[in-house]
């Protein structure tokens, strides 16, 4: 069953009726200014930070699921009934519904008593503000008296003691109410230099702003006594719950529609420019004034509306499709695209499933990322790479998180995950493919943001390298710390005690645990370390990492491979795991998909064992799990993974970050219909079919789906901040289509399924803009170029000169 559709031709998801089986969500904001909005205009804003600095308050874990958000009430005031516009929260039935979620803005239209309603929401290009463009079209027959209520709750900034801290929170909260503006200014009297206003372009029948005289006593959001009763308060918050209402009067001729715009906005003013007049304790509203000024203006909101769906337009042509296969063309093209912008931004910070108050940005997480949106915004990757390697240990090791605001390394969850200094090698090499600047090389960044430790990038690299040597075990195997991708494989950990972390709690020394899966990551990195030391003139360095290379290869080889699949890490005890020996966990994914990709026998007939294997014990039709078999108890030296029910999480669900893996190595092996084939399984759009059972979007990966062994299998879950996203833009685009960016030239190199005959891909790479076409004449995946009509050796097309502007390629499958 289907709960909206795709419209293509306006690169929008349409949901048709508000009750999804989860609140199917999109983002606002793609800089600094950020917010989450779902279907029924639940969710909250933030600024930069979903921890430290959130505008609007939103309850996780609440019933209904999805309560608290961008609300709107009409009120008719000649029956005195009422209801939402988004359906949420009031839950009156509406005679039509439609929620069109596009990139970075998300436009909800109903219709109930004759009124139609259609409210647009989106954060213009470079501003801290969000808009709601509210049109009211009275097809009533009749003429209307209506109220239109606003509601909004706000957040005492910090989430988490928002959540927690309330014998100090009931009493700090701070409003002022002036020309019809409501602004929150909690804190702002002592260290804070912002605070937040909500505005309206109408002049008000009335307003709120304490919560409790809004709703009424012992009310929820779905019944408010101000709109039940019409008459708003007009009182202002001391303490408690402060709240922004507005209240106005609309009165529609039959067939007569108005426009009505509510801005949300933050602002940040300098330490001593906080008051005005100075030496008061009124807010300095100069700035808000301003955006104020502009923005409820309905041609200036519609223009910078514009821009915005321009701007899109833009990142989203850097790379277009067009295949035998609409759900690959939708995604790669739209949804996957903006997936990748989304996940790049956010981390793991803020979803419906990451509260915004635990996780900062991943260091292989942000690593990761980039993959899939360096293309877009290569300045903003180069930015990113900067501000993650200047977290980077003095022993190359890394924090395994940061916090965006301070761009610190996060101390509770500290380092010791020992596949994180690789990362920033594939990160870096990334972003130099993509964009031919070297000079991030010699880019001088701190270790421990410590001021005075700075060295080029390049050396973080050669440190991120050598950490990995540095840290071998018994079997000459990398020794896996707290964890390596797989944060729940905790082999040091050993907790009894509930409430531990696992991944901190560490109470072995580490010296013996080792994880294949770092040993293939760290030949994948050393391909790329190869490269960029050469292009760097370091001929120390080339030797140095091709011996360790080859080296770790042997290990591998010798402790790592079990004779039809790469086995998965050795434990404390020094005993295998992810091998025929164990009879739990003798199959994992991560080790095939990691050493196949970085070459890992694809000469002597391995990998295709290796995948076979995967395909026999691993392969379902929803995806491809983790590990076979699920443990079915918890285990003391395995950790978290054990943790979890069979079937969920990493305890052998589908954990869809992994599965691009797999398609990347069987592209490796020239199998096209296999690596496809894996790609439509995990493929939101061609889930959408079985919406009921998916659950999650249809339009965004979600980071699992429940396994063969859990009683929901083909459940999705942790929709939006997942590195699957980046991962699937990576196989699909360039080993599957092949069209990839390399050190000296853009490659196309497909390895497609064998019954397409054609596809297209125009790609910018470089300032240039590529037109390639390919055909299919046989039935193998070789290759013949032929650009601007002259036929070349190989697949990886030269650079062309500086002033070449389209490049067309015809491309032929032999
Ligand atoms: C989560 C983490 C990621 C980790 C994965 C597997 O997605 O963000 O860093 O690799 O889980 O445990
Ligand atoms: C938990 C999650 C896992 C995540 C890890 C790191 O262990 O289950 O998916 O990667 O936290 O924060």
């Amino acid at each position: 069953m289907k709960f909206g559709y795709f419209d293509d031709n306006t690169r929008e998801y349409v949901i048709t009726q508000p009750d999804t089986p989860m609140p199917w969500i999109n983002y606002l904001g793609s800089e600094a200014y950020f917010g989450l909005i779902s279907n029924t205009a639940g969710g909250y804003s933030f600024y930069k930070d979903a921890r430290l600095r959130r505008l609007t308050r939103y309850r996780y874990n609440n019933s209904p699921l999805d309560m608290g958000g961008r609300y709107l009430y009409i009120r008719d005031n000649k029956s005195g009934k009422y209801w939402s516009p988004s359906w949420m929260p009031t839950r009156a039935k509406l005679d039509e519904y439609e929620c069109r979620h596009g990139q970075g803005y998300t436009v909800i239209t109903s219709k109930l008593n004759g009124i139609k309603s259609s409210t647009r929401y989106f954060v213009p290009l470079g501003e801290s503000l969000e808009i709601w463009q509210v049109t009211l079209t009275n097809e009533s027959g009749s003429d209307s008296d209506l109220s239109l209520f606003s509601a909004i709750e706000f957040c005492l900034w910090d989430a988490n003691d928002d959540a927690t801290n309330f014998q100090r929170n009931y009493s700090i909260g701070q409003m002022e109410i002036v020309d019809d503006v409501i602004y929150h200014k909690t804190e702002y009297r002592e260290r804070r230099d912002h605070f937040a206003y909500f505005a309206c372009s109408e002049k008000l029948a009335g307003y709120d702003t304490i919560r409790e005289d809004f709703l009424g006593k012992y009310r929820g959001w779905n019944e408010p006594q101000v709109v039940e009763s019409g008459k708003s308060s007009n009182t202002e918050a001391h303490g408690w719950q402060p709240i922004g209402s507005h209240n106005v009067s609309v009165s529609l001729k039959a067939g007569e529609s108005k426009q009505i715009t509510f801005i949300l906005g933050y602002v940040e003013n300098a330490k001593d420019d906080k008051f005005d007049p100075p030496g008061s304790q009124v807010i300095n509203k100069k700035k808000a004034k301003a955006a104020l000024g502009k923005y409820l203006q309905q041609a200036n909101a519609d223009k910078a509306f514009a821009e915005l769906r321009d701007y899109w337009t833009m990142l989203l042509g850097k790379l277009q499709v067009t295949t035998p296969d609409e759900h690959t063309n939708r995604m790669v093209n739209i949804w996957n695209a903006y997936q990748c912008m989304v996940t790049f931004n956010m981390s793991r910070s803020a979803s419906y499933f990451e509260s915004g108050i635990g996780r900062g940005m991943g260091f292989r997480d942000s690593n990761q990322d980039l993959l899939g949106f360096v293309h877009m915004i290569p300045e903003r990757a180069k930015e990113r790479i900067l501000d993650i390697a200047a977290t980077q240990l003095k022993n190359g090791g890394a924090f395994h998180q940061y916090q965006p605001l301070t761009k610190r390394g996060n101390n509770d969850v500290g380092s010791g995950f020992n596949d994180d200094p690789a990362w920033l090698v594939l990160g870096v090499a990334a972003y130099i493919k993509e964009s031919g600047d070297w000079s991030i090389l010699d880019e001088r960044v701190t270790y421990e943001n410590e001021e005075g430790s700075e060295a080029p990038l390049y050396e973080h690299l050669q440190k991120s390298i050598q950490y990995t040597l540095d840290r071998l075990g018994p079997n000459q195997l990398p020794l896996i710390g707290r964890a390596d991708w797989n944060d729940c494989l905790n082999l040091n950990c050993f907790s009894d005690t509930p409430g531990q972390s696992f991944q901190t709690t560490t109470n072995k020394e580490g010296k013996v645990a080792e994880s294949v899966f770092i040993a293939g990551l760290f030949v994948l990195a050393c391909s790329e370390m190869v490269d960029i030391a050469k292009h760097h003139g370091d001929k120390a360095e080339v030797e140095k990492v091709t011996k360790a290379s080859a080296d770790m290869e042997k290990i591998v080889w010798k402790a790592g491979w079990d004779g039809d699949w790469f086995r998965r890490a050795y434990d404390d005890f020094g005993h295998v795991l992810g091998s025929k020996e164990n009879t739990e966990g003798r199959i994992f994914i991560e080790p095939q998909g990691i050493c196949i990709m970085a070459g890992l026998g694809v000469e002597n007939g391995n990998a295709v064992k290796a995948l076979d294997s995967v395909n026999e014990h691993l392969a379902t039709p929803h995806g491809i799990v983790l590990q076979q078999p699920a443990f079915s108890q918890y285990y003391l030296h395995l950790g978290e993974i054990s943790s979890y029910p069979p079937g969920y999480k990493e305890n052998a669900g589908i954990f869809c970050h992994t599965n691009p893996w797999i398609m990347i190595a069987e592209a490796i092996v020239g199998r096209g219909d296999k690596a496809f084939d894996y790609y439509k399984r995990i493929n939101p759009s061609a889930r959408e079919e079985i919406g009921e059972l998916h659950r999650c979007e249809p339009y965004v990966y979600a980071q699992m789906i429940a396994g063969k062994d859990a009683a929901t299998h083909g459940e999705a879950k942790n929709s939006w901040l997942t590195g699957t996203a980046a991962w699937n833009y990576v196989a699909i685009t360039q080993s599957i289509l092949g069209v990839q960016p390399m050190f000296d030239g853009l490659q196309v190199k497909p390895v497609v399924p064998s019954d397409w005959k054609s596809f297209e891909v125009t790609r910018s790479f470089r300032g240039v803009r590529y037109e390639i076409s390919v055909v299919r004449e046989g039935t193998g995946n070789s290759v013949a170029l032929t650009v601007d009509g002259k036929s070349i050796e190989g697949t990886i097309i030269p650079l062309p000169d500086k002033n070449t502007k389209t490049v067309k390629v015809k491309a032929v499958i032999k």
